[in-house]
C-alpha cells in the first residue's frame, strides 16, 4: 500500500464515525497482527508518553490501554481526577494544551461527550474517546474483530443487541454501519437514541431472527446509578436467557462488553456456556487500542 492509497487516519477518535469503512478495516488487520506478535512492535513509539484520564471506574480499558502503550514502547500514565488540576478550576482547553505538551496522545474516559469534543479541540495531540454517556468506540473494535474471528467476515452479518440503547450501541451500530453488520437493537420504547442506521424493535424475541450475535451491556450504566429501580422493572423483559439465544442461528454467538451482572441483563448460563465469547472481546480490547494509538500517533495503518 503506497501513501496516497493508504486509508485516510482521523485526527481523534471520538465516535466510531471518525473512522472510514477502509480506515477501519485497516485498524482491524493491523490489530490482528499485533495480536499475532505480542512483542513484535516495542520500538513503534519508544520514548512517547500516553495520558490516560479516567473521571469513571475502568478495568479493561484502563489496563488494556496501559499495557498497549507499554507493548508500543510508551510510558503509560494513568490520571485520576482528583490528581489533576481540573478539580481546583484549571479549564478543560487549559488541560488538554498542557498535556499535549508531554503526551503524544491523550485518552480519555468521562461523562458528557461534549467534554471529550473540547479536550480534543484544544489538544494539540490525537484524543481517544475510552468512553462517554453517548459512545464507546473502542469497545466497537473489539466487537468486530471478535466477530470477524469467529465468522471469518463481516459483510452480512447481523447482530441483535438487546437490552438498553446505550453508548455501547450507540457505538456498535456506528461502526458495524461501516463495514456491513447489520445491527438490530431490541429495547423498551422510549430509550432508543436517534443514531444513523439503527433498526430499532421492542421485541427480543424479533430482533434475534437471523441473528450471527446476541449482544448485551448492563441496564444500569455508569452515571445512571438514581435511575436504578425503573431501569431494573423497565428492562426485565429484556434478560437474555437460554430460551432466546436458541431463537438466533445456530451459531450465533453471545456478546457483551463486560463488566456484566449475572441474572440481570443476561443469565448465567448464557454468558458462561458454550457460545460466549465475552473473553475473547475483553482480550481484543488491546491489539485494537494497540493499533489505534500506532495509527493516531505515528499517522500510519502498518509498522
Ligand atoms: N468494557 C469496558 O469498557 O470495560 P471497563 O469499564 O472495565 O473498561
Ligand atoms: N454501558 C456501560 C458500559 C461499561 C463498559 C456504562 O457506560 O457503564
Amino acid at each position: 500500500m503506497t501513501n496516497l492509497d493508504a486509508p485516510a487516519i482521523p485526527r481523534h477518535y471520538l465516535r466510531a464515525s471518525d473512522l472510514t469503512t477502509e480506515g477501519l478495516l485497516a485498524l482491524l488487520d493491523l490489530a490482528e497482527q499485533m495480536k499475532a506478535r505480542p512483542h513484535g512492535f516495542v520500538e513503534a513509539l519508544r520514548g512517547d508518553t500516553l495520558a490516560c484520564f479516567f473521571e469513571k471506574p475502568s478495568t479493561r480499558t484502563r489496563v488494556s490501554f496501559a499495557a498497549a502503550a507499554e507493548r508500543l514502547g510508551m510510558l503509560p500514565l494513568v490520571l485520576r481526577p482528583d490528581e489533576l488540576q481540573l478539580g481546583r478550576g484549571e479549564t478543560l482547553a487549559d488541560t488538554a494544551r498542557t498535556l499535549s505538551s508531554y503526551a503524544a496522545a491523550i485518552v480519555l474516559r468521562t461523562y458528557a461527550q461534549d467534554t471529550v469534543d473540547e479536550i480534543a479541540a484544544a489538544a494539540t495531540v490525537p484524543v481517544v474517546n475510552a468512553l462517554t454517556d453517548q459512545h464507546h468506540p473502542c469497545q466497537a473494535l473489539a466487537d468486530l474483530l471478535t466477530l470477524r474471528e469467529r465468522f471469518g467476515h463481516l459483510e452480512g452479518l447481523r447482530v441483535a443487541f438487546v437490552g438498553d440503547f446505550n453508548n455501547v450501541t450507540t457505538s456498535l451500530v456506528e461502526a458495524g454501519g461501516l463495514v456491513g453488520v447489520e445491527v438490530v437493537v431490541a429495547c423498551p420504547p422510549g430509550v432508543e437514541r436517534r443514531v444513523e442506521g439503527a433498526i430499532v424493535v421492542h421485541e427480543p424475541s424479533e430482533a434475534v431472527v437471523g441473528a450471527h450475535a446476541v449482544y448485551t451491556d448492563v441496564w444500569v450504566s455508569m452515571g445512571d446509578e438514581d435511575e436504578r429501580a425503573a431501569r431494573m422493572e423497565l428492562l426485565a423483559p429484556y434478560r437474555v436467557d437460554e430460551a432466546l439465544v436458541t431463537r438466533a442461528r445456530p451459531d450465533a454467538v453471545f456478546m457483551h462488553c463486560l463488566p456484566a451482572h449475572r441474572e440481570e441483563e443476561v443469565t448465567g448460563a448464557v454468558i458462561d456456556g458454550p457460545r460466549s465469547v465475552v473473553w475473547q472481546q475483553a482480550e481484543n480490547r488491546l491489539p485494537t487500542e494497540e493499533a489505534l494509538l500506532l495509527a493516531l500517533v505515528a499517522r500510519r495503518w502498518e509498522l
